[in-house]
């Protein structure tokens, strides 16, 4: 007898992209994956013109989903403005932290970015940069921990200038992979991470 398989997580897609029709990276990485059954892709940017959001819908799709990804292009070693508006604004006090904000715990936060900088840039000895991206994520890696989000590892594209078509693609093809398992695998946690 077969035996049924184990149900993708119900995922979100916050896809924050302040320019998505000029994007070729986070473009191409969304269309790979927004055909999934168990995916919703919920576009946040460009940011309405009064820069605020639906707070009420926003909690709403996170509360409906079990796996929660975070799109965006690394923008100055950090999220686009406009993944941090959302997050100020949607991550309340009473809904995804304090005494009563427990509306997250549980769930999978998916990090999904590209760099522009090789990966070489983004190594502990390059004088310029002189941090890694694990230490980069740092402020996410927190932000997950506050609201009781479990942090999968990251899946990141470095050089995305000058990546290939063949390799994107195997990138694209890798995060599919990625959101079709029951639920990614986590970073572990404890002292010393992140590292
Ligand atoms: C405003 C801005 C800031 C950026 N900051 C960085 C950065 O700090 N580090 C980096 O490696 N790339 C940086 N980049 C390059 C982007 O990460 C890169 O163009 C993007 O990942 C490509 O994705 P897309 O094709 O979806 O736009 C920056 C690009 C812009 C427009």
């Amino acid at each position: 007898m077969n035996r049924p398989s184990t149900p993708s997580a119900r995922t979100l897609v916050i896809l924050a992209h302040p320019d998505l029709a000029s994007s070729r990276i986070t473009a191409r990485l969304v269309e790979a994956v927004s055909d999934l059954p168990h995916v919703t892709v919920h576009e946040i940017g460009p940011a309405s013109p009064d820069g605020g959001f639906n707070v009420a819908r926003e909690q709403q799709l996170l509360c409906d989903h079990d796996r929660i990804v975070w799109q965006f292009p690394w923008y100055w070693y950090s999220v686009p403005a406009v993944l941090k508006a959302w997050i100020d604004q949607v991550l309340t006090h009473g809904f995804a932290y304090g005494s009563t904000g427990s509306a997250l715990h549980g769930k999978t936060l998916q990090l999904v970015t590209s760099t522009g900088g090789p990966e070489s840039s983004y190594a502990a000895d390059n004088p310029t940069s002189r941090f890694t991206m694990a230490q980069l994520l740092a402020p996410l890696d927190a932000t997950a921990r506050l609201i009781g989000m479990r942090l999968a590892e990251p899946l990141v594209l470095h050089g995305a200038r000058t990546v290939s078509d063949e390799d994107l693609a195997a990138h694209a093809k890798r995060y599919r992979y990625l959101l079709n398992l029951p639920d990614g695998p986590t970073r572990p946690t404890g002292p010393g991470t992140p590292t």
